[in-house]
């Protein structure tokens, strides 16, 4: 498998098919899990912006979106268990698309709940399939195709920026950097959307945070780190461990033991209502 500068394997052939089913089958393997266990902390700084900011509806802006996975845990109740065995289940293997996608309707019209109701969720990517996919099955009220790294956003994107209320990830950053973030912000015409980005403990935060506080932002880190995936193979470990290592970071007990480590940072506007931290939630 080819790999990245920073020895992470390139898996972007699961991320541009018309359908989820490679994106869950090969995850499945490697055990990825950062989308379920960012949940409750979307879950919880949603409830905090809706407290603090005394509104129901929120809009969120969900960067990297691929199938619409955040929306499918966060705003359809879904886990990544579930959605493991939805989509890769080996019978499925000779279903055509739409039958795909009218059973993904009938599931998420018989799971519509008020929670729901009130959230609306974005998605940003760079892969037209897995934005169609997602807009198509109703896990995504609305889509932007677009790579902001190398693109300014058009009219139309910004308008779609305008209402975002938080912007999230997981398993993105790295991918998309400041130019991403800014951009997004740049189009929210002054207005500034809360922020939880889980990263990958080798991409550093500290230029998006850098930038994030000349816009008015408060970055905390959360005291603990999340397991993401298994390493894809011995050679993938090898030279994340290494670029790791070259930016001083210590791997016991984390990476070395053979996963990779994510970590959440969530960013509020300076000037908001005040509230608590991130809470704690336990590894399941
Ligand atoms: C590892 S997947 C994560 C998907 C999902 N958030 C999850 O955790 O399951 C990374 C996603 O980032 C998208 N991506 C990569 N580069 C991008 C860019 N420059 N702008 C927007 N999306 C990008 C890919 O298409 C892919 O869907």
């Amino acid at each position: 498998m080819q790999a990245d500068p920073s020895g992470k394997v390139l898996l972007d052939h699961i991320y541009l098919q018309p359908d989820p089913r490679a994106y869950f089958r090969t995850l499945r393997d490697f055990e990825y899990r950062i989308p379920q266990l960012a949940k409750p902390y979307f879950t919880d700084l949603i409830e905090e912006y809706r407290r603090t900011q005394g509104v129901t509806d929120v809009t969120v802006l969900d960067i990297g979106c691929s199938y619409g996975i955040n929306s499918a845990l966060v705003a359809h109740g879904a886990t990544m268990d579930e959605l493991y065995e939805r989509y890769g289940a080996e019978e499925l293997s000779g279903h055509p698309r739409s039958a795909l996608l009218a059973r993904d309707r009938d599931w998420l019209e018989s799971r519509s709940t008020p929670y729901e109701r009130d959230i609306r969720f974005v998605g940003l990517d760079s892969s037209g399939p897995a934005l169609t996919y997602a807009v198509e099955a109703g896990l995504l009220d609305d889509a932007l195709h677009a790579d902001f790294e190398n693109d300014e956003p058009t009219e139309r994107q910004r308008e779609q920026l305008t209402g975002a209320d938080l912007v999230i990830s997981t398993g993105c950053l790295g991918y998309v950097t400041e130019k991403t973030i800014t951009r997004v912000l740049a189009a929210c015409d002054g207005r500034r959307p809360w922020m939880a980005h889980f990263v990958l403990r080798m991409f550093p935060f500290d230029t998006i945070s850098g930038h994030l506080a000349e816009l008015g932002y408060d970055t905390v880190r959360a005291d603990r780190v999340f397991p993401q995936r298994r390493f894809a193979s011995a050679g993938e470990q090898t030279r994340v461990l290494e670029t790791l290592t070259e930016q001083g970071i210590d791997t016991q007990g984390l990476e070395a033991d053979g996963w990779f480590y994510a970590q959440l940072f969530v960013s509020r506007p300076r000037d908001r209502p005040r509230s608590q931290p991130p809470s704690a939630h336990p590894t399941p």
